[in-house]
């Protein structure tokens, strides 16, 4: 969501940018634009929708070698090119891009700024005609510039420029994400160092409440009270065939190819020297310190903390409560003595899970965030990071990073249970290494997963996924994944909660896709099925080896029956890729939705 470059060096900028914003085009967006300044002044280009949109209006004759950059994602003011950013100050003098929400713009606008004419609906704006104002009153960009941000309430990520220095760049950070990257001769800002890899994969770190002065030769950091920063730069352990398509048409497509190699890898990286699966000592102390563990997600990390706690529980007997972000920020639950707070999140920046991380580190409780990327805000400002090792996940559905948390939970919770003296009767290395295969297997069987798509959702407005236990959790991921690139509407439901209600949406035809991978609830579900079909459903029954059944459309080869999880949500995965695809819907890029929800 909002993806924020900028460049200034030596070569010319506009294609440093240009191809920054197209790396994080993935985090979501819906309108872009670039500013770069020469010795003409800043030229401004943006443009409603995708980056190759933008591309057609870039002028090629404008050469510079500072620039900034930005793709957005309405908040305030309808997408739109005016308000798309950059945005500019009343003069043309500043030039700025912003990631978040300014929460008191409004406020700003009335006190400071009563006498401007504003040109878009957007909250950015505000910041940079406050720095023209204070330049204005006498104030050097750099005062000016932290003067603003002084007043700011709210979240940013900030890049400027300065029409009237073609030295110098600045930036800030405060809750949005904003690392500096540092070149031979140049120096960059971006989102994520994904965005910026192309020149260089030497970054620092920024924290909130810092602003940063970007010289060619320097990368100065300082608190808002002016006090020089020093950070060393860390090595970004990304490599740049990781972002890459490949011969994949979709980015979707190769993360879910990716998964047996992600739990093969997950394997190897929470290996002892025995063998086994473990994690970190401090951490299995801290759950076993704890009464009580509150997973706290969004979205499919929210659903992969439902097939966590089912493992945490029967496992390690620890009981567990599994939070959707946005709620617990606003009404918390009673929490129990000794709670411990598990923050899951493939991106680490999503703004509800990290809302609740700053109240219960506020609150002086330990938390552990599962994420896939070192480094980012929820990892930094939780305790403990397990980390996912999925690589980077590009397309806005997720994928590899679902199975990657459930893989992650597991060991957790086998960890736990194994150092509170519950050794598990099965060898989790083991049966993982089965999982690996099999989703390998999953992942060969594109064609029938096409065939299923096609035989059953080509028409339909509306799908049903029915499941029970933790097919049921699985199914609420499936219909996620449906609706968010097919935009067919799908819900996932218990399978004995259908007949009390949604049943009456069954009409002649109406595909109901059921799981039965649990040997516990195979009569019951299959009883359900029954259900649909008398009320004229299309049901689609995709089965585990050994517990299938006469008509079932697919059958999953047997993996351990805890385990199930992380081998029956693939076939799920592929219809619903195979679903948008022959709906010409943008699989990587849905409409609406961003990769990195980093607003509230
Ligand atoms: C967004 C994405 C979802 C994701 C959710 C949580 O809504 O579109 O795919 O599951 O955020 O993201 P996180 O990075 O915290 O796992």
């Amino acid at each position: 969501m909002c993806g924020i470059v900028g460049y200034i060096g030596y070569q010319d900028v506009k294609e440093i940018l240009l191809r920054g914003l197209e790396k994080l085009e993935y985090r979501g967006y819906d309108s872009a634009g670039i500013a770069v300044l020469n010795e003409n002044g800043v030229h401004v280009f943006k443009e409603k929708g995708r980056i190759a949109d933008l591309r057609r209006i870039v002028d090629p004759n404008v050469k510079a070698t500072i620039g900034i950059g930005h793709t957005r994602w309405a908040t305030h003011g309808a997408p739109s090119r005016v308000n798309a950013h950059p945005h500019q100050s009343a003069s043309g003098r500043f030039t700025l891009v912003h990631n978040g929400v300014i929460e008191n713009y409004e406020m700003l606008k009335r006190d400071y700024l009563a006498d401007v004419e504003f040109r878009s609906d957007t909250d950015t704006e505000v910041i940079v005609q406050l720095v023209e104002q204070f330049v204005r009153d006498g104030l050097t960009t750099e005062e000016a510039f932290r003067q603003t941000l002084s007043l700011l309430k709210g979240s940013y990520a900030i890049a400027m420029i300065d029409a009237e220095n073609e030295e110098t760049l600045y930036a800030a950070k405060n809750k949005s994400p904003l690392l500096a990257g540092l070149g031979d001769g140049f120096n960059v800002v971006a989102s994520d160092a994904m965005a910026m890899l192309q020149v260089t994969n030497q970054f620092v770190e920024l924290m909130d409440g810092e602003m940063v002065i970007v010289t060619s030769e320097n990368v100065t950091i300082q608190t808002l009270n002016g006090e020089t920063v020093e950070r060393k730069p860390f090595t970004a352990e990304l490599d740049a065939s990781d972002i890459e398509k490949g011969t994949y048409p979709h980015y979707m497509l190769k993360e879910i190819d990716e998964q047996p190699f992600v739990t093969r890898r997950i394997i190897q990286k929470y290996q002892d020297e025995h063998g086994g699966l473990t994690i970190d000592q401090a951490i299995i102390n801290e759950v076993l310190n704890a009464d009580r563990l509150y997973i706290v997600a969004c979205g499919t990390s929210y659903h992969a903390g439902l097939v966590g706690k089912q493992l945490i529980e029967s496992w390690a007997k620890i009981p567990v409560e599994v939070h959707i972000a946005s709620e617990f920020s606003y009404n918390m639950p009673l929490l129990s003595e000794k709670p411990l707070f598990l923050f899951i999140s493939q991106s680490g920046e999503t703004a509800d899970s990290r809302a609740v991380l700053v109240q219960t580190n506020k609150l002086g409780h330990k938390a552990i965030t599962i994420t896939n990327v070192p480094g980012s805000t929820l990892s930094r400002e939780a305790d403990y990071t397990l980390l996912l090792h999925a690589g980077p996940e590009i397309a806005v559905a997720s994928t590899k990073a679902y199975t990657a948390q459930i893989a992650v939970l597991a060991i957790l919770a086998a960890t736990a249970a194994k150092a509170k003296g519950l050794e598990l009767d099965f060898d989790l290395t083991k049966e993982l290494a089965i999982v690996a295969n099999v989703m390998e297997m999953l992942c060969d069987a594109k064609e029938e997963m096409e065939n299923i798509a096609r035989d059953y959702l080509t028409l339909t407005r509306n799908c049903f996924f029915i499941g029970r236990a933790v097919d049921y959790y699985v199914c609420l991921e499936g219909a996620l994944k449906l609706k968010e690139i097919s935009y067919i509407q799908a819900e996932g439901f218990a399978g004995g909660e259908l007949k009390h209600g949604t049943i009456a949406l069954i009409e002649d035809g109406t595909p109901v896709i059921a799981l039965a991978t649990q040997e516990h609830v195979n009569l019951s579900i299959r009883g359900n099925v029954k259900e649909v079909v008398a009320r004229g459903a299309n049901p689609c029954v995709i089965s585990m080896r050994g517990l299938e059944g006469d008509g079932d459309r697919f059958v999953i080869p047997a993996v351990h029956p805890d385990l199930t999880s992380l081998v029956s949500v693939v076939p799920l995965q592929l219809i619903a890729y195979y679903a948008a695809l022959h709906r010409g819907c943008d699989v990587d890029k849905p409409r609406n939705l961003a990769k990195s929800v980093t607003v509230e």
